[in-house]
């Protein structure tokens, strides 16, 4: 194989084709619709089904996507008590990967076809926020509460999570969070996931690996580790000092950078203009001043953009969520993403396989126990 083919994380490297997102300098395509308008107009559960189904749903299909996602929300006894069981240190997402895939032995759903799957992936979504509700309760000393059919997603995890139905603004941010989260081509965890589908395993194993991959700082993680790096600073002039030192120390910042945006990630614009609201509403313009001595910088000085996990991991703090949830708030939203992955490569597969560069030893004898 020549040098020139290889390209390390596999930059550049076409390793699919997909109908599912666009991903392109300056614009992001859900199934041909551009993110900003479904952002405006839509809500999570609709973004669901046009990744899963292939299309918005009409009203009747609509119904029945929050029927169905209500109708699996329920947790089985033995998925709590597991819960309950895993040492309290672990952190969620450790918690999360174990517990869907323990999940999947209670899969309701028969079958592995691909209606089977489309709706197996309504089940995995509706169980994915019922058990980060039910760690988040009992991390707290609370028993998990039961789900209340008829709320919005967003809403249903926020309840589950707090006892009590959220603010509208509550909700409907989070809902706008997981619909810019849904989906997003070829990234690190929907290839993980899809590598997994290509073997002919099972859709639930694909997003136990595709929690895996996602938990990483450097993929979903980022969200967290960005709030992380804002909550260190008492002022904006503090962030921009710590700044300066990082650009010295050349350190990764997170929530900037993209393999594919290098001018900006729309979703970031997105996020951003309804966080400027939400800080200016709750009284708390001196975080937006923090977060913009970090930003403008990295922008003005390194020509790197805020991505989404940036203006996210703030919007999240705003709204009194702790930190260990934002990321498995991200996977609340990308097992739609994922699964839709999971069926168009099983509708269409060949297994993964790539290539490697060997660099090792030439090729040696294997010396005697007393030589080595
Ligand atoms: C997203 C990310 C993994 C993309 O990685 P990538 O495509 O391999 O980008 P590169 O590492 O090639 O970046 C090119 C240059 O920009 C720098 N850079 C990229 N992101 C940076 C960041 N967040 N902070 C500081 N420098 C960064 C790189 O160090 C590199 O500099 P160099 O050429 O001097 O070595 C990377 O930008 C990153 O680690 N970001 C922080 C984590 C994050 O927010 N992840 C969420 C992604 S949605």
């Amino acid at each position: 194989m020549s040098e020139q083919t290889y390209s390390p994380g596999l930059a550049g490297v076409i390793a699919g084709e997909t109908q599912i997102a666009c991903v392109d300098q300056g614009k992001l395509l859900y199934r041909g619709y551009p993110i900003a308008d479904l952002a405006e107009s839509v809500t999570f559960e609709e973004v669901a089904h046009l990744l899963l189904f292939g299309e918005l749903p009409n009203q009747k299909q609509l119904d029945r996507v929050k029927a169905t996602l209500d109708q699996y929300r329920d947790l089985d006894p033995a998925i709590v008590d597991a819960i309950r069981n895993i040492p309290k240190a672990a952190p969620m997402m450790d918690v999360l990967r174990s517990m869907v895939s323990y999940a999947g032995h209670f899969d309701p759903v028969q079958g592995d076809d691909a209606k089977a799957n489309q709706e197996r992936s309504l089940w995995l979504t509706a169980q994915i926020a019922s058990i980060i509700a039910a760690r988040y309760r009992l991390m707290n000393g609370n028993e998990p509460v039961s789900p209340k059919a008829g709320l919005s997603h967003a809403a249903q995890i926020l309840y589950q999570c707090h006892g009590e139905e959220p603010t509208p603004l509550a909700a409907e941010l989070i809902d706008l969070t997981l619909i810019l989260y849904a989906e997003h081509d070829f990234n690190a965890s929907t290839f993980t996931a899809r590598v997994i589908t290509s073997t002919m395993s099972d859709i639930v194993s694909s997003v136990v690996g595709g929690i895996g991959a996602l938990k990483g700082p450097l993929h979903g993680g980022a969200n967290e580790a960005a709030m992380e790096m804002l909550e260190q600073f008492k002022s904006a002039e503090e962030a921009s000092a710590w700044l300066q030192d990082a650009f010295a120390q050349k350190k990764k910042v997170m929530g900037f950078g993209h393999r594919v945006y290098k001018h900006g990630d729309h979703r970031a614009t997105i996020l951003e203009r309804k966080l400027r609201k939400l800080a200016h509403e709750k009284g708390q313009d001196q975080w937006m001043e923090i977060y913009d001595a970090i930003k403008e910088p990295m922008e003005q000085q390194k020509k790197i953009y805020p991505n989404v996990d940036y203006p996210c991991g703030l919007t999240y703090y705003l709204l009194g969520l702790p930190l260990d949830l934002y990321t498995p708030l991200f996977v609340a939203s990308r097992v739609t993403g994922w699964c839709a992955h999971c069926l168009e490569q099983a509708a269409d597969n060949r297994i993964y396989r790539p290539l490697s560069i060997y660099q090792g030893h030439a090729e040696r004898s294997v010396p005697p126990m007393s030589e080595r």
